[in-house]
């Protein structure tokens, strides 16, 4: 007994020395933390108290570069202090002479910031971010931009604008390629993830740079999918859904932001303070600095918002950008504007302060050379590996008729066709200014090397993605008719995606599709990889094939990823980040709609072929669908199979009932009822049955990936609370209503799993 209670009070003792440790440990992080923000505010004052006003402007100047060259007039911009920021030079000796003048040579020595387009990678290309979003892993996520900053900082780039955290609900939109997806949720905790994996614990660590959440805000709202359109978004939804990305990127610290090119509800978001500053300075406390898009301040006057460069350098002024991406209207008009009194200088002091304040942040002032030997060679194995392993998990396995996947090794002869399967430079996609296609390895190359050159035949079939030509058809059913089975490369190249490179027919180009159909003719199993910068419409071909595995453009390790998983060294484990149209006409189609008045059901579906001639046309037992293409998309949003099949049962929830201040845990069983080792995105649905305003019919609350053994079986748990239950009402209050929500827990979006709990006041 004595025993006993001696090693309770041990216990006891031994808990408080370790929570205090932990605890100390944290406090002591957070008082240094205070200290290192105070110092760093002293410095800023002092410094600001000291800039002429011309020289104040200059540091919300960015300019682009000079393609390594310092011509006399940058030079002396330099000398000036009239620049505060430069994107797009990569040259390490350009830019550390660049520094040398404006630290050693200008008037206070104030460094010059270096930006770049750092999206999926530097020179390790990653997956697109749609594809990086695919793999439903933040950690990964993390790692992969770390890699990235590691790279990026190696040649002196100490600021990204990423992550892209736009929602979108359309396709057709270019960039879809460069965002996290449909969801806000899973965008807020990719975007989030990413921003640590920039900026780390420190910025001015070796390897950290700037993270810039962008397009603030509703960017990939744009109208039919066409880059830099109108977006029309009701205040409660803004926030509901195109906002909580930004949010989580604040909260996570992201240092900077970028507005928008496009107006939202009549407002461009780059001379927008109802955003820049009601919303992200007031009520978020951003302390950050937020940057407009390029020359989207002249742009104020193109949308019909300014008259002249004058009056859109002071609405930008005005509504918070505080830096202009290359148009002048700052470094001619701010000035004049100032002692016009139109603008007050305590605006600029502000803007300068945030801006100082990062270059402090980054260590700038101390550092302000980069020297390229001090960092890790960029492309090594270990970033070679992670983008490997990134590119693995985001491959969706679509559809496997039969088992097909994988092949067996010891297969005799395997036709690898298609265009996109050796095009080093496509697989990379959008966005990749420091990529280069001699480091990519290739579907075609990865596979050569794993079978051996004697059992692979490779035939284009098609020159690029968008050839009409067929005449390549013949060498590809030659190839076919020698092989056991057909790996059939199809999809779009990566310049049909990005930045304005908008599609109104998400179908395969070219004649991609009669490839398909007369290679399926040959009688031999077809297994098509498809590499897209979006969702295409490629639901006539699934009966045409027996496996689809939906790669996006995986980047410089695309080959060795696509070939471990074809031969099934990995087992696919990506998830749909968006959902997947049957049909263009059926946009804009997401899993979080609304359910309508008259919601469509599979008897209520009226299909066009079955009306009969001259029907009576009334409105009684209608519901919301199309005749031609019906109500449900060809894949939800969360989809994605594996080589293995998991089970999921036991629904348990901790309460029926719970108050504002309580949570409830959900959880089910898992279980690997297969063959393979697989990994499983376990993904959990809420309901909010009735509100205020209405709720979707379903919202993503939660995810985890878990990893399962042949036969293993785990409890995954998620806990929820009334904040995540939280929307906005109709009096634009963020609001958690009393009543009834359902749950569901499975490995997608239409997950059948259920169970339900009320909230009481
Ligand atoms: C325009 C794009 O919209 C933005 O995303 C990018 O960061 C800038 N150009 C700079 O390249």
């Amino acid at each position: 007994m004595k025993l006993f209670s001696h090693l309770f009070l041990f216990i006891i003792l031994f808990g408080c020395i370790f929570v205090n440790i932990i605890w100390g440990k944290k406090s002591i992080a957070r008082d240094v933390k205070h200290a290192q923000e105070g110092e760093i505010n002293k410095k800023t004052e002092a410094l600001l108290s000291r800039l002429t006003l011309r020289e104040k402007i200059g540091q919300m100047v960015q300019v682009n570069g000079q393609n390594g060259q310092i011509p006399d007039e940058f030079r002396t911009a330099i000398l000036n202090g009239s620049i505060g920021s430069i994107l797009n030079e990569v040259d390490v000796k350009t830019l550390n002479d660049i520094q040398r003048i404006a630290v050693e040579e200008s008037r206070l020595g104030i460094p010059i910031i270096f930006a770049r387009d750092v999206i999926h990678g530097f020179k390790t290309i990653f997956p697109i971010p749609l594809g990086l979003a695919a793999t439903w892993n933040p950690e990964l996520v993390e790692a992969g931009s770390r890699v990235a900053a590691t790279e990026a900082a190696t040649y002196g780039i100490r600021w990204t604008f990423a992550p892209m955290v736009d929602i979108t609900r359309d396709p057709r939109w270019g960039r879809i390629a460069e965002c996290l997806g449909e969801d806000p949720y899973l965008t807020s905790t990719l975007g989030a993830a990413m921003v640590r994996g920039f900026q780390g614990d420190d910025l001015s660590a070796p390897g950290s740079i700037a993270a810039c959440a962008k397009h603030f805000a509703a960017y990939g709202a744009a109208e039919g999918g066409r880059d830099y359109n109108t977006a029309s978004v009701p205040g409660n939804e803004l926030r509901d859904v195109y906002l909580k990305p930004f949010k989580a990127c604040v909260d996570a610290g992201a240092a900077t932001l970028m507005a928008a090119f496009n107006e939202i509800n009549g407002v461009p978001a780059t001379g927008n303070k109802f955003l820049l500053n009601d919303v992200l300075r007031g009520e978020w406390g951003f302390k950050g600095f937020v940057v407009s898009d390029w020359s989207s301040v002249t742009q104020l006057i193109t949308h019909g918002f300014s008259e002249n460069e004058k009056e859109a350098a002071c609405a930008a002024v005005k509504a918070g950008t505080d830096m202009e991406m290359a148009s002048t209207t700052y470094q001619t008009y701010i000035e004049e504007l100032v002692k016009e009194g139109r603008i007050n200088e305590e605006d600029i002091n502000q803007s300068v302060r945030r801006i100082l304040t990062l270059k402090y942040q980054l260590g700038l002032f101390d550092n302000p050379y980069t020297e390229p030997a001090a960092f890790p060679a960029v492309l090594n194995d270990n970033h070679k590996a992670l983008a490997k392993k990134a590119a693995i998990q985001s491959v969706v396995l679509l559809q496997n008729n039969k088992y097909i996947l994988p092949l067996s090794k010891d297969i005799q002869k395997v036709a690898v066709i298609g265009s996109l399967a050796d095009a080093p430079h496509d697989q990379l996609g959008t966005w990749i200014f420091d990529g280069h296609k001699k480091n990519s390895i290739t579907p075609l190359q990865a596979i050569t090397e794993f079978l051996g050159p004697s059992k692979v035949v490779f035939a284009k079939g098609l020159e690029i993605s968008r050839t009409r030509d067929t005449k390549g058809f013949q060498q590809a059913v030659d190839a076919a008719n020698v092989s056991d089975a057909i790996l059939l490369f199809l999809g779009e190249e990566s310049i049909l995606s990005g930045e304005s490179h908008c599609r109104a027919d998400i179908g395969l180009p070219g004649a991609q599709q009669q490839l398909v159909e007369t290679l399926a003719a040959t009688g031999k199993p077809v297994v098509a990889i498809i590499l897209a910068g979006r969702p295409l419409t490629i639901g006539s071909i699934l009966e045409k094939v027996d496996a689809v595995l939906y790669a996006w453009h995986p980047g410089t390790m695309a080959g060795p990823a696509i070939s471990d998983l074809i031969f099934g060294v990995e087992a696919p484990s990506g998830k749909l980040p968006v959902t997947f149209p049957l049909a263009v006409g059926q946009i804009p189609i997401y899993y979080s709609h609304k359910n309508t008045g008259k919601p469509a059901t599979k008897e209520s579906w009226q299909k066009m072929y079955d009306i009969p001639v001259e029907a009576f046309q009334l409105s009684i037992g209608n519901t919301s669908h199309y005749l031609d293409a019906g109500f449900e998309p060809l894949f939800p949003f969360g989809f994605g199979l594996s080589y293995t099949t998991f089970e999921y049962k036991n629904i348990k929830i901790s309460a029926g009932q719970i108050k504002m201040n309580e949570t409830v845990d959900i959880s089910t069983e898992i279980k690997n009822t297969g063959q393979f080792t697989g990994e499983e995105v376990v993904q959990l649905y809420v309901r909010d049955l009735f509100a205020d305003r209405t709720r979707p019919v379903r919202e993503l609350k939660g995810f985890q990936r878990v990893r399962l053994e042949p036969g293993e079986q785990k409890t995954v748990t998620f806990t929820l609370g009334a904040k995540d239950l939280s929307f906005y009402n109709r009096k634009m209050q963020q609001v958690t209503e009393p009543g009834k929500f359902f749950v569901w827990i499975g490995g997608n979006s239409n997950a059948d799993l259920k169970t339900e709990f009320e909230i009481i006041k």
